[in-house]
């Protein structure tokens, strides 16, 4: 199934349960002193939550625009050395505003992934919240109950229920906000042999590449408080999410999101303009293909960010995404020995593919591609002799902690973000003295 026709699936399935289908809200937001960009499909519904807005429609589903570099939700590290974490990615969601709540959103989460999408029932795992004494929250044996309940109508075993903590199966927005206790389903892709080998139900909520979380159901009851504490909700609330490209992963087959129809005429593309294969490996060591994917991933959050009016700039969101491109640049420059500005070329690819679903990278699509290529003209002047310079330091150091003033004049003088040397010392084993490098910048700031 091509990944237009996931979306539409997923949309047509929920409208068919009398959900409204709304746009994705922008990436970018702009009147949450909260909240930078949108890491989570619930964030345009966060009035709603908290009873701060009227309802206007019960049940609503979309696909959300999402990036998660930030705060509570930050997975920009595990980019492009694993296959499954995204910095900009798609999220599926259907929401119920005290309207359904557990039993339904269970039942239809089975019926579509089981029934409509045909993923193999054998293969998917459920948690469920085991409680919380500190918040004072109780085992969910509600979820329990009703997976419970549709496994045994399939003819399988509590077996496939596995309790977890609130690391995992608590869901919050950020420090403060709507939350509640969740349960999330995770697929097992691994071959036959493999899973005969080590039951899959050791491998959630581990790690692990391919015994994976795909959707995620909240079961929203609180507002966790700036003092730590839960205050009940007016109502109670659904709100899921599924990752798009896992999901595209899982139905096409494939062990990688990087190879599902979402990124690869992206990862093509790449490969073309740098003659460098994509080996399509799930090796972290191979540079080349980790800065194939992160690149591959890289253009998508800068370009629906510049799409939705966010400039790479020199502080707040529009540095975020100027990290973002630098880091790309970076990593096209060291691993893939491009010294000339291409990353702008992939717009097109991009904007081709996703265009018809997200019209906004079509009608902004030459703004993209000119910002784009004059941050990368812009870096490229400065990136060599930076490089050079750490080259050079890392060589002569006496210990393996870098000094906070080198990583400031790398800032300063050579537009490297601090993360982008983080990432450059950690590389080779390296730390950067962060305090030193912190006090340099204030004293600059005065
Ligand atoms: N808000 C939930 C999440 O982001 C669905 O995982």
């Amino acid at each position: 199934m091509k990944s237009q026709e996931i979306r539409e699936t997923f949309l047509t399935f929920f409208k068919q349960k009398n959900h409204q289908i709304v746009p994705s809200a922008p990436m970018v937001i702009k009147n949450d002193p909260t909240l930078m960009f949108t890491n989570a499909g619930m964030n345009q519904f966060k009035d709603l939550f908290l009873g701060n807005s009227p309802i206007k429609d019960k049940r609503i589903a979309d696909t959300q625009k999402c990036l998660r570099v930030s705060g509570k939700h930050n997975d920009l590290e595990e980019v492009g050395v694993d296959t499954y974490h995204h910095t900009m990615f798609e999220m599926l969601g259907n929401w119920s505003f005290g309207d359904y709540f557990k039993k339904e959103a269970i039942e239809w989460a089975w019926e579509l992934l089981v029934d409509v999408y045909k993923i193999d029932k054998n293969r998917l795992y459920f948690t469920v919240f085991e409680g919380d004494e500190e918040d004072g929250t109780p085992e969910d044996t509600e979820a329990f109950e009703i997976w419970k309940a549709i496994l045994e109508k399939n003819g399988l075993t509590t077996d496939k229920i596995l309790k977890a903590n609130k690391k995992d199966n608590f869901w919050e927005m950020g420090d403060t906000g709507p939350c509640g206790p969740c349960s999330e389903i995770h697929v097992d892709i691994r071959s036959e042999e493999e899973i005969a080998k080590i039951p899959g139900k050791t491998l959630v909520n581990n790690d692990h590449p391919q015994v994976i979380e795909i959707w995620n159901l909240v079961f929203m009851e609180f507002n966790r408080m700036a003092d730590g504490k839960l205050k009940p909700l007016p109502a109670k609330h659904v709100d899921t999410g599924m990752g798009f490209e896992r999901l595209a992963m899982v139905l096409q087959g494939k062990k990688s999101n990087y190879d599902t129809d979402v990124f690869s005429p992206l990862t093509s593309k790449i490969s073309s303009i740098t003659a460098v294969p994509y080996k399509n490996t799930l090796d972290a060591t191979l540079k080349t293909d980790v800065a194939i994917r992160v690149i591959a991933d890289h253009v998508r959050a800068v370009a629906f960010s510049i799409a939705d009016g966010q400039l790479p700039s020199n502080n707040g969101a529009g540095y975020v995404i100027r990290r973002i491109l630098r880091r790309a640049i970076r990593y096209a420059y060291s691993f893939l020995n491009q010294k000339e500005a291409f990353i702008h070329q992939l717009v097109e690819v991009l904007s081709e593919q996703m265009g018809k679903f997200f019209p906004e990278l079509v009608e902004q699509k030459t703004l993209i591609i000119q910002v784009i290529k004059e941050e990368e003209e812009s870096f490229l002047r400065t990136l060599e002799k930076g490089i050079t310079k750490f080259e050079d330091y890392i060589q002569q150091a006496k210990s393996k902690t870098i000094d906070g003033k080198f990583a400031f004049e790398l800032y300063d003088t050579f537009g490297f973000p601090i993360d982008l040397t983080q990432l450059m010392a950690t590389e080779n084993g390296f730390h950067i003295d962060m305090p030193s490098f912190t006090h340099e910048l204030e004293q600059q700031k005065n």
